[in-house]
């Protein structure tokens, strides 16, 4: 049998001495190699006594393993002496600061809104963005062909018919409803959807923010009060409010709210386009003709409803005129919030 500790050292030694990954290399063919010292000795165990044949495999092999590591670890010092003093790793140097994300500024305002509603009682709901034609238009008291569907410009998803991207988070005032017996008060936050090619003030997806109350004896004061505490909270103490006569078909009456201009205080400049006023949000009473379909009693409950765009409400209050930079990813625009 050969002495295996001689041969161990001998072995490391020359891995040890090489000066450069050449002499390396020729170390690693000389004894780990396909005709290594090493592994011929190893294919030579079947021919020994057969009582040694284990005590040799088991140090050649650790003798084998233990060289592969020493080769690994040599190469590696050995490039990082050929580099440029200047490149090697310098343990001192300080570390670099992970990139940390923050929330996006349509996201910011969202929470905002609907913390404003949830401390004021409201629940929050959701529904889908993919929804049917039912819930999006008719429910909302808008049959097929009836003119006011024009107010929104629908992508229908087209197989299977009857199926479209939600135009407003309004249907989910009708899934609500039929799912929950009086009285209701809810906040729906969601993603909505509208064939707008996109410029300044237009987005093909866009946020928005439904509010819904339904119980006996509720009128359009408190409307007025709920909406103008909501301007308050979101635009300062002082901003003036008006509601201004409008028209959606699933409100009557209906309303739209606005504030003063917070760039002009009322003047009148660009952004008002000189009225002095800013719409944000429509509402109004909830149109009786919503009751029969999910099964209240119209002569007993009597509710408000108001929706908002979140893009338009984060525009407003971060100072932002091109809607269309919320959704380039600029890191430069969106680490400014
Ligand atoms: N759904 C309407 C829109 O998208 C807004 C609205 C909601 C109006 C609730 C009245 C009541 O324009």
């Amino acid at each position: 049998m050969p002495d295996y500790d001689a041969l161990a050292a001998q072995a490391r030694d020359s891995f040890e001495k090489a000066g450069d990954e050449k002499s390396l290399e020729e170390a690693r063919v000389e004894w780990i190699g396909r005709k290594g010292r090493i592994t011929v000795l190893l294919r030579q165990i079947p021919k020994l006594e057969a009582d040694d044949r284990p005590e040799a495999g088991r140090r050649l092999n650790a003798i084998k393993s233990e060289l592969a590591e020493l080769f690994e670890h040599r190469s590696i010092e050995l490039v990082e002496k050929a580099l440029p003093v200047e490149t090697r790793l310098d343990i001192t140097h300080p570390g670099r600061t992970p990139f940390v994300g923050r929330l996006h500024p349509i996201t910011k305002a969202l929470r905002e809104i609907v913390a404003v509603f949830r401390e004021m009682g409201f629940d929050v709901a959701e529904g889908p963005q993919v929804e049917t034609d039912y819930y999006n238009f008719e429910a909302l008291n808008m049959p097929e062909h009836h003119p006011a569907r024009g107010m929104w410009d629908t992508f229908y998803t087209g197989v299977p018919p009857g199926l479209v991207l939600r135009t407003h988070t309004s249907p989910v005032q009708i899934r609500v409803m039929e799912s929950t017996p009086p009285p209701v008060r809810i906040i729906v936050p969601g993603r909505c959807y509208r064939a707008d090619t996109p410029d300044a003030t237009h987005s093909p997806v866009f946020y928005q923010v439904e509010g819904l109350y339904v119980d006996e004896g509720v009128s359009m004061a408190m409307l007025r009060g709920v909406l103008d505490a909501f301007a308050r909270r979101l635009f300062g103490e002082d901003v003036p409010t008006r509601f201004r006569p409008s028209y959606f078909p699933f409100t009557e009456p209906s309303a739209e709210l606005d504030i003063g201009c917070i760039l002009c205080s009322g003047e009148g400049c660009r952004l008002c386009k000189g009225s002095g006023w800013l719409e944000i949000l429509g509402a109004g009473m909830v149109n009786p003709a919503l009751y029969g379909l999910v099964g209240y009693d119209a002569e007993q409950v009597a509710g408000y409803a108001f929706g908002m765009g979140v893009e338009r409400i984060a525009m407003l209050r971060y100072g932002i005129d091109d809607i269309r930079l919320f959704y380039e990813n600029d890191l430069r625009f969106l680490g400014q919030f």
